[in-house]
């Protein structure tokens, strides 16, 4: 199968492209609500944005100059739109309101309002709790140096977007390595950056007031949204899927490894480097899963793939431990109690932690009435825990999952039909990669 765009290279494409100095054509693009609201906030600073279809952008880049958005900005329920957006608005001469729907307004900013503020940017954050809406007054920055306090690619990347249009040397260092589309996708741009390992991260330093050169770009598959179909791949045993042209970049294959490490047979090849962000197939076939302990510095590569890693848990034997992972509890809901709450109803023995989960598997799902908590990753991990389960499994306000992964619901009914015409194609082997 293959699955619709990456959600973070969606995003970034599209901001990158509207600071560049031309015209960019983005393919593969991943139409979902959250990248949508990307391209209606880069149409309201004034980047002319043609969409001839649903999965193909042309973007008009205006060399970093944008124009005052008449109204506030509304960035749905996307998280990345938000504080990257910070990031772009704090260096323009005017002021900008952002705002988001009921879960985005709860998630705290404060991580982007600090960085953002000891670069020279004012902003307020008018909702109960340091949270949006949030009115930033751009203004032309200083740069600084800023060692992130929390692991987040999202905010070493408002920082990031903000140097861009700082002049002096802008330093940013995570402790721990992020995704690092962003980098990725400067160096594609022509952006120029120094990056040194520090410990388990890393020290990003750019020297600002740089236009991206137009580029034209294409999105590969989200693995994380591939990681649904994985996950269900390797605790059916006898299975064997072949994900095509999704994302590798190393910062996201984590799943790979954890599978691996839990007993299925897993692949990857990478074909393609041409435009940074490297992007191949993975081939997974299933066996009996064993439990495994998710810890320290692999949870900020696989931290969108934790709940369906705690679904695979359960449908592992033993014990599965998922810890330093209290970032869950920030996301578009509280992923720690959903998951606990929902693998509960279905009859899984888990204890939750403050910063993770003990889950205790083997024993078989009881199909359940469940909660999405508006939340699109704990809908789609809980459709495929349905998939396992006895009896029927019931998951209100699905809705949520447009918000990344379009499809889905017809996706699931091709992957419950077994395929007529299995493709032909072989991967060479000469070419594999075999995670060990
Ligand atoms: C994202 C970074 C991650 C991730 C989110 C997308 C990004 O968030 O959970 O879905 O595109 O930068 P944090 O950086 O806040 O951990």
């Amino acid at each position: 199968m293959r699955v619709p765009g990456d959600k973070s290279m969606s995003h970034r494409a599209v901001l990158l492209a509207a600071m560049s100095n031309g015209t960019c054509v983005i393919r593969g693009f991943l139409p979902s609500q959250d990248c949508q609201h990307t391209v209606g906030a880069m149409r309201q600073l004034g980047i002319p944005i043609e969409q001839p279809e649903e999965t193909t952008l042309i973007v008009h880049g205006q060399r970093g100059n944008f124009t005052p958005p008449e109204i506030h900005i509304d960035c749905g329920n996307s998280g990345t739109l938000m504080r990257l957006l910070c990031g772009i608005v704090a260096a323009q001469p005017f002021e900008t309101t952002l705002i988001g729907d009921a879960s985005l307004s709860s998630r705290p900013m404060r991580r982007v309002i600090e960085p953002l503020t000891k670069m020279g940017a004012t902003i307020r954050a008018t909702g109960s709790s340091g949270t949006a809406p949030l009115t930033i007054h751009g203004t032309a920055l200083s740069p600084v140096q800023y060692e992130l306090p929390i692991a987040s690619a999202q905010v070493k990347s408002a920082i990031l977007f903000a140097s861009l249009r700082t002049p002096g040397k802008t330093t940013v260092i995570e402790p721990i390595a992020t995704r690092d589309h962003t980098e990725q996708m400067m160096s594609y741009f022509l952006v120029r950056f120094q990056r040194e390992k520090v410990g388990n991260g890393y020290s990003i330093s750019m020297y600002g007031d740089q236009v991206p050169e137009s580029r034209d770009f294409t999105v590969p598959g989200d693995i994380s949204s591939a990681a649904f179909w994985l996950v269900a791949a390797a605790a059916q045993e006898d299975s064997d899927l072949l994900v095509r042209d999704v994302g590798l970049n190393g910062t996201r294959t984590g799943i790979l490894s954890i599978l691996l490490r839990m007993g299925a047979s897993v692949r990857e090849v990478i074909e393609d480097y041409d435009q940074v962000e490297p992007r191949g197939e993975i081939r997974i076939q299933g066996g009996r899963l064993r439990g495994t302990v998710i810890e320290g510095s692999e949870i900020a590569n696989v931290i969108d793939e934790i709940p369906i890693l705690a679904v695979a848990g359960a449908l592992a034997q033993g014990k599965t431990v998922i810890r330093d992972a209290k970032e869950l509890r920030f996301k578009e809901t509280d992923r720690l109690t959903a998951v606990a709450t929902n693998l509960t109803a279905m009859g899984v023995e888990v204890v939750e932690r403050e910063d993770g989960l003990e889950i205790y598997g083997g024993a078989p799902l009881m199909g359940a009435a469940l909660k999405s908590y508006g939340d699109h990753r704990i809908a789609m991990a809980f459709a495929i825990a349905g998939l396992f389960a006895d009896r029927e499994t019931i998951i209100e306000d699905a809705d949520c999952i447009a918000t990344s992964y379009p499809g889905f619901d017809e996706q699931l009914q091709r992957f419950l039909t077994p395929d007529e015409n299995p493709p032909t194609h072989v991967i060479n082997p000469a070419d594999i990669f075999e995670r060990n």
